[in-house]
């Protein structure tokens, strides 16, 4: 696979798809509280993709090439699950730090977004993980614009996350996105300035670092699922992610809608 270019009629497909994986975010937002499990977050997101956005939920029966078929319409990652966590009757509790991950197709394109949710009054660590790793992840995407390549992205990133103490974790990846979830190229969240494929207008990938609170390997989950990703030393993970588009002067962000976290104070 190569490389898509989106043309205008691309970039309006992938506009209202990115904004409608945002909204999905804006809908689950006051239910994301202690005692639901994500199960019940699962249904309610399926619900309003398929019944009130008219979309398709991607992960569902998605194999990714080679994996068994995602069981669930959207993933949820939990504590230490640093991604890809299935949806189960768990409720979750007061403390709990929580990635929901939603990807939809809108008329055959593809929008996939990402917020950290605290369950409840959370401890100091896993705020601050939470909102130091929705800064890193701007910080990525204000380095897209033509001429960029993908190192200036990975490493803005990691510079700023292993600044605060953090790890990156190196197995997973941003991606482009397009008709396809998963395109070329993959998007590093760590690296070299200058090394790397270069950005082109009309590019469109995702940005989505998981950033963990102690090392950065991984492993398999306890749960044995053939999906959910756990850290290695039971650490923290969090991730965010948007989609962005390469405009001819910079980026813009297309997975965002009314509730969107406030852009954080430094991004120009
Ligand atoms: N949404 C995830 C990503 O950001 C991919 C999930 S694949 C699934 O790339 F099958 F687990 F849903
Ligand atoms: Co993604
Ligand atoms: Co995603």
């Amino acid at each position: 696979m190569t490389i898509t270019y989106k043309d205008e009629k691309g970039i309006a497909g992938m506009r209202l798809a990115g904004r409608l994986a945002s909204e999905v975010l804006d809908y689950l937002t006051p239910f994301i509280k202690p005692g639901i499990t994500t199960n019940q977050i699962d249904k309610l997101a399926h619900d309003y993709m398929v019944d009130v956005q008219g979309c398709v939920p991607a992960p569902l029966n998605y194999t990714g090439g080679g994996n068994k078929p995602y069981p669930k319409s959207i993933c949820t990652s939990v504590n230490q699950q640093v991604c890809h966590g299935i949806p189960n009757d768990k409720p979750l509790k007061k403390g709990d730090i929580v990635n929901v991950d939603i990807t939809v197709i809108k008329d055959g394109w593809h929008g996939d977004t990402s917020r950290m949710f605290l369950i409840g009054e959370c401890s100091i660590a896993a705020k601050r993980l939470c909102a130091l790793t929705h800064e890193a992840m701007w910080h990525g995407i204000q380095m897209v614009k033509p001429g960029a390549t993908l190192g200036d992205i990975g490493h803005a990133i990691q510079k700023f996350a292993e600044g605060h103490g953090f790890s990156v974790v190196r197995e997973f990846c941003g991606h482009g996105i397009g008709q396809g979830f998963h395109e070329e190229p993959q998007v590093l969240h760590y690296g070299r300035p200058g090394t790397g494929e270069k950005l082109v207008e009309g590019m469109t990938f995702t940005i989505e670092p998981m950033i963990n609170a102690g090392k950065k390997e991984i492993k398999e989950g306890p749960e044995q699922d053939g999906w959910s990703i756990v850290t290695r030393d039971r650490s923290l993970s969090a991730q965010w992610e948007h989609t962005v588009l390469v405009t001819p002067t910079g980026y813009e962000v297309l997975t965002l809608s009314a509730g969107s976290p406030p852009t954080p104070a430094f991004v120009k």
